[in-house]
């Protein structure tokens, strides 16, 4: 049988380390390579068609190749625009944006999520004048030094939950940047009082991801934001929530709108755009205004409001303003949820499907987890055999347990048919592996 993706790995790898663009497409024994997408399908090099659970990291929610997006797109290519200028389109997008966040009051795109968040904590530093960060255990904001501590840790070095070491989820870090980055439990409003009180008047910043999407969608427990957003404000630390996955996903006004909780600042990228390079801070208009010219920190980029991806997003938008969409994705994601938990009692297999928005996530263990520590002890195994059996009837996922999956709007009847089959597949696999095993 041909396989170009293998031969496509042969070549790649002598001009791309590892053959791929980003460290998490790496697959054993080699890489996907695709030609072609729509809706929810992909197809490989060899023309075979694969089901798409991965939707691009979570920012295709409207499904690839959507024909309203493509079109503004398409558009704005004629027009000739690039980059570089301010274009009249990028005014009339910020404003659409906040009409579907009200509780914020002025914006400013990048292009990716990392330089949105790196922008945020300049930008508390500045407002603050102190030093440190506080960071969720296991969180992943982007790739940046502060922003790699205690990303996907090895928690048997990481301490108690007491007292979270923080380590670097990279090497190539700075120790002292690292060593600075105080890191708290997830839904654990106690300990993360108790280590912030101690050292509040150097944390510049509070950052977390609102709902836990980015290590396999975790909710926060009832009054864990509320709680945070009333110690950011008897410490006058800010509160920065990221909102890369849940922002205009889990709702049009993202988390904050959903559990009714404001932060200061919060980033936004993903879903804003489906699938075109766009991300976004926005927040407060008095800490927003310090990033004006002279008056803070800077905020400058060459693709920043780039015409092509203000395209997309003016169109995604639209589509996504009156909350419709959003409804439809999260029933069908509540939907498979509750049908995989009927397919993993009937294999007799403790797991559970995790959803928030479009997206989704399994976790092989008993219940639901909680933290990072509680996501990180699940059954590895059953996940590996689990998502082989799924690779191996043409559905993409992450081999990371550790990471989150995706419907959209584009995931109709015929897809969620196919997953099924898939899912039943893998409960079949791993109730074989257990069988050989003699478990
Ligand atoms: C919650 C969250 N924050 C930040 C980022 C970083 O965004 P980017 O990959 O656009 O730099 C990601 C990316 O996966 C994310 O999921």
């Amino acid at each position: 049988m041909a396989n170009a993706s293998a031969q496509l790995y042969e070549r790649a790898g002598k001009v791309v380390p590892a053959g791929v663009n980003s460290n998490t497409r790496a697959r054993s024994p080699h890489p996907f390579y695709f030609q072609t997408a729509d809706g929810p399908w992909l197809r490989d090099a060899d023309g075979r068609q694969w089901l798409d659970m991965v939707m691009g990291n979570g920012a295709v929610m409207l499904g690839h190749n959507h024909p309203q997006v493509q079109d503004a797109v398409r558009q704005a290519i004629d027009r000739g625009m690039t980059t570089g200028v301010e274009s009249a389109l990028s005014v009339e997008v910020a404003e659409l944006f906040l009409d579907q966040v009200p509780t914020l009051d002025m914006v400013r795109f990048t292009n990716t999520g990392t330089e949105a968040v790196q922008h945020a904590l300049q930008l508390a530093r500045h407002a603050t004048g102190r030093r440190r960060i506080a960071k969720v255990e296991g969180a992943y904001h982007g790739w940046s030094d502060e922003l790699f501590v205690s990303v996907w840790a090895d928690v048997t070095r990481a301490g108690t939950v007491n007292n979270i070491t923080p380590l670097a989820g990279t090497t190539g870090l700075r120790d002292d940047v690292v060593d600075d980055v105080l890191v708290v439990p997830f839904n654990d409003l106690e300990r993360t009082e108790q280590r912030i009180e101690q050292a509040a008047d150097e944390i510049a910043c509070l950052l977390l991801e609102p709902v836990m999407i980015d290590i396999g969608v975790i909710e926060p427990m009832p009054d864990y934001l509320a709680g945070l957003r009333q110690l950011c404000d008897r410490h006058g630390i800010v509160l920065l929530f990221d909102e890369l996955l849940t922002g205009f996903n889990v709702a049009p006004g993202g988390a904050q709108a959903r559990y009714g909780v404001t932060p200061d600042l919060a980033t936004y990228g993903k879903a804003l755009a489906n699938g075109y390079p766009l991300a976004a801070l926005a927040g407060r208009e008095d800490l927003m205004r310090m990033t004006e010219p002279g008056k803070g920190p800077a905020f400058v980029g060459t693709f920043n409001g780039h015409a092509i991806s203000m395209a997309a997003c003016q169109a995604t938008l639209r589509v996504l303003q009156d909350g419709s969409v959003q409804k439809t994705v999260a029933d069908r994601a509540a939907t498979l949820a509750g049908q995989f938990d009927g397919w993993a009692k009937s294999a007799g297999i403790d797991a559970v499907m995790t959803a928030c928005g479009s997206h989704v996530h399994w976790f092989f263990a008993d219940r639901s987890p909680t933290d990072y520590r509680s996501a990180a002890s699940v059954d590895r195994a059953a996940y590996a055999a689990f998502n082989t059996a799924l690779e191996q009837a043409g559905v993409v996922t992450l081999p990371n347990p550790l990471s989150h999956h995706a419907v959209s709007l584009a995931h109709d009847v015929a897809a969620l048919d196919r997953l099924a089959e898939a899912m039943e597949a893998g409960f079949a696999a791993i109730a074989e592996a257990r069988a050989n095993a003699g478990a």
